[in-house]
């Protein structure tokens, strides 16, 4: 048990006491933030004249050595430091000599662990939104090469009216475009750099607080020490963006577990990417986006449990605050993993194009297009609503669509109809004819729009 702060104690911690307490077996996942911001500080501290040229140098080529054995594994991170800075300022200390020991001037673990969760979740949103980048693309590639899939678009589950496949899931295009839009304005609102804080109330050293900022890609230092110290909401914000995310996986995944069923067979997920029965030698299951959908409650919870972390803490610092990694960590790793997952498994599924089509013309979802076809010839259209409404009865009866009941059954109900009527309800003509912006006959305008979007995104440097 190596602990920072042993001079005014006389006595050994409990040892449950210590492993409470400790915060090494999880915030080592910051490692190397917290080497980047120590980097960030030494060289400030030099500037400002607080460290001479030598002593920064000294501290800098330790830090170096620290986080390369790290990497390649010649230096485990020790349980037997109660967290991730005072492991790293010990064995500092250890290479460096006398140096090591001045590395923490002018700072507190406060600011400290402030500003590594701060690097550490920027680090992240920029990733998630690669990753976002990535399920775009995939949702982008199957919208191009479905324009001509037709399928029954749902209300209440129910079929309703025809669309494509490339209507269907530019709607999750959308959904994961705010996604990525969201992350943005999380980032930019959370670029403040809290080194400097001290432990609340700043420090008596000149620091320059700009510098650092600069040194460490941040817009500026926070306006308030006891807020540097103390703002986690950059993080409830991101686990809220990350619980959005997780909602709209859930919904997809929600529709893939459908279109798989038995009944439906819209889609065939590939063998790589479903699992099977202990018992029943038939069953290839939809493992994958049930657990995805499964998936969604932990994030929830991770947001919900900071919230309520944070909602009773005084200023500026308290313990209670470590609580916010864990969870959110694991958040994190979830919500990454479960985008990758569901690219992967769109990738690899296949569409059954005519299954889909059959049961759009099954549902009678042209049943509103054969009452617009009415009333182009002039009938009212509650009229023709209700004409229509009776043809329907009458096909459910035979059980057949619409397209196959002959034109002298269409007759007997109203003899506006003629031989063109086929033609009006065809599936094509339904989505044809829809063309109003956001539309599924307008998917030329929507698809360049989704390039255009994904053009920037790529070349977006945030
Ligand atoms: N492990 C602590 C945390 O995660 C670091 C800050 C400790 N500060 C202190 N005053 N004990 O919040």
């Amino acid at each position: 048990m190596a602990t920072l702060w042993g001079g005014r104690f006389t006595k050994e911690t409990d040892r449950l006491v210590y492993n409470f307490n400790q915060s090494i077996g999880f915030d080592q996942k910051f490692f190397r933030q917290d080497i980047r911001g120590s980097k960030a500080h030494v060289r400030m501290l030099a500037k400002q004249g607080i460290l001479t040229e030598d002593e920064r140098d000294a501290i800098l080529n330790g830090l170096e050595s620290i986080d390369r054995d790290v990497a390649n594994g010649t230096l485990p991170i020790a349980d037997t430091y109660e967290d991730i800075h005072s492991f790293v300022e010990a064995v500092l200390t250890e290479r460096v000599g006398e140096a090591g020991k001045k590395l923490h001037t002018g700072r507190s673990r406060n600011d400290q662990v402030a500003l590594d969760m701060r690097l550490y979740i920027r680090d992240e949103i920029d990733e998630t939104r690669e990753l976002l980048a990535g399920l775009l693309g995939t949702i982008y590639e199957i919208m191009k090469a479905n324009v001509d899939t037709y399928m029954p678009g749902f209300t209440h589950l129910q079929k309703a009216q025809p669309v494509t496949l490339a209507h269907h899931m530019g709607a999750y295009f959308e959904m994961f475009r705010r996604d990525a839009e969201r992350l943005l304005s999380i980032r930019s609102r959370m670029n403040e750099c809290p080194l400097g804080s001290g432990a609340l109330a700043g420090t008596t050293y000149p620091l320059d607080r700009a510098y650092t900022a600069e040194l460490l890609g941040f817009d500026k230092p926070c306006a308030n020490s006891m807020d540097g110290v103390s703002d986690r909401d950059y993080v409830i914000e991101f686990l809220g963006s990350l619980a959005t995310v997780m909602m709209h996986l859930s919904r997809l995944s929600e529709e893939i577990i459908i279109w798989n069923s038995n009944e439906y067979k819209f889609i065939e997920l590939d063998d790589t990417y479903a699992t099977g029965s202990s018992i029943m030698p038939q069953k290839k299951n939809p493992d994958i986006a049930e657990l995805i959908r499964g998936k969604t409650g932990r994030v929830y919870g991770a947001l919900t449990a900071l919230y309520t972390v944070m909602k009773g803490i005084p200023l500026a610092y308290d313990k209670d605050m470590q609580e916010d990694k864990e969870m959110t960590f694991d958040a994190i790793d979830t919500t990454k993993g479960c985008v990758r997952l569901m690219a992967g498994m769109l990738e690899t599924a296949a569409f059954n194009a005519p299954r889909m089509a059959d049961s759009a013309r099954g549902g009678y979802t042209n049943a509103t297009d054969a009452a617009d076809y009415l009333v182009k010839k002039g009938v009212p259209f509650r009229d023709a609503h209700s004409i229509i409404g009776r043809l329907v009865l009458k096909c459910i009866e035979k059980d057949i669509p619409m397209d196959d009941l002959p034109l002298a059954e269409w007759k007997k109900e109203c003899n506006v109809f003629e031989e063109d009527v086929y033609e009006a309800i065809s599936l094509k003509t339904c989505v044809k004819l829809r063309q109003t912006t956001g539309a599924p006959g307008a998917m030329e305008e929507e698809l360049a729009a989704c390039k255009q979007y994904l053009d920037g995104i790529s070349t977006c440097t945030v």
